[in-house]
């Protein structure tokens, strides 16, 4: 398959940021969409938005925490559309803070979201991407992943044990039956500063957010990139950062 239109997509994380405006791309370019998150009454706005442009959406209360939440995701994409073209594993969140601050608690949090997260989306969706012949996983990293900086080394680690699990899974997939993305985003305007925890940190990534980050939408354009190629090309990975980030 070659192109968005028609093909079936779920995305995790997809209430806000990155994840909605993924699902507004591709449902606005034919793809029929199941959106999960949490907040499933801002899904569901969502969703009825891409329905009243004549879109194709659905909605799915998914934490990602819980593998049988993912099941439930990639099961509604088969019973309503009957296929899983895509899964978009974007969810996450940012607990960041110096390793120093021993926050056992947000550390175990983003390992839940971030990592294992990503693993319950990849149990769920790859028996079906065999079955079917095809499948594409494109998950959201980051460049703190490629950049180590001070305050992000656990958020970096777990957005670089996915970026090895890709890596993993696509060496391990050279049949041709699954794609593997990873994209790698800098600093994009969204509410991941909601899930810090430190004040004082939040208020300076919102800070840099707002000064610099790019939209969302940017983000949703190199995972469209990545979905349209033909099935025999493979995006690996994408990194796409503000022009003035260091
Ligand atoms: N913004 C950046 O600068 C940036 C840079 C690099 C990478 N990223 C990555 O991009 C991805 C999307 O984040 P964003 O920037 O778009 O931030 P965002 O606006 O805060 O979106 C995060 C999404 O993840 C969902 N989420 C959080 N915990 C979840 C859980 N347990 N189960 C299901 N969904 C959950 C949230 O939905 P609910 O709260 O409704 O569940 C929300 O839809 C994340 O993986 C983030 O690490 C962001």
């Amino acid at each position: 398959m070659t192109g968005i239109e028609g093909k079936v997509v779920a995305i995790t994380g997809a209430s806000s940021g990155i994840g909605e405006a993924t699902a507004r791309l591709l449902a606005e370019r034919g793809a029929r969409v199941v959106l999960g998150a949490r907040r499933v009454e801002r899904l569901d706005d969502i969703a009825l938005e891409i329905r009243g442009h004549g879109g194709e959406a659905l909605t799915c209360r998914t934490d990602v925490a819980r593998s049988v939440d993912l099941e439930r995701l990639v099961g509604t994409a088969i019973d309503q559309f009957h296929r899983l073209d895509v899964l978009v594993s974007n969810a996450g969140i940012s607990k960041i803070g110096p390793i120093s601050d021993l926050d056992v608690d947000g550390w175990s949090s983003m390992i839940d979201v971030n990592l294992r997260g990503v693993l319950h989306g990849l149990a769920a969706a790859l028996p079906i991407f065999r079955r079917q012949g095809h499948g594409h996983f494109v998950t959201t990293v980051s460049t703190a992943g490629l950049k180590i900086v001070p305050t992000m080394a656990v958020y970096a680690a777990t957005k670089n044990a996915v970026r090895t699990l890709m890596e993993g899974l696509r060496q391990e997939s050279t049949d041709g039956v699954v794609r593997t993305t990873s994209i790698s985003p800098g600093f994009v305007d969204t509410q991941l500063d909601g899930s810090i925890d430190d004040v004082e940190l939040r208020s300076r990534i919102r800070r840099d957010m707002t000064d610099f980050g790019i939209a969302p939408a940017a983000v949703a354009r190199a995972i469209a990139f990545a979905i349209e190629q033909p099935d025999d090309v493979e995006i690996g990975d994408i990194t796409i950062r503000p022009t003035v980030q260091g």
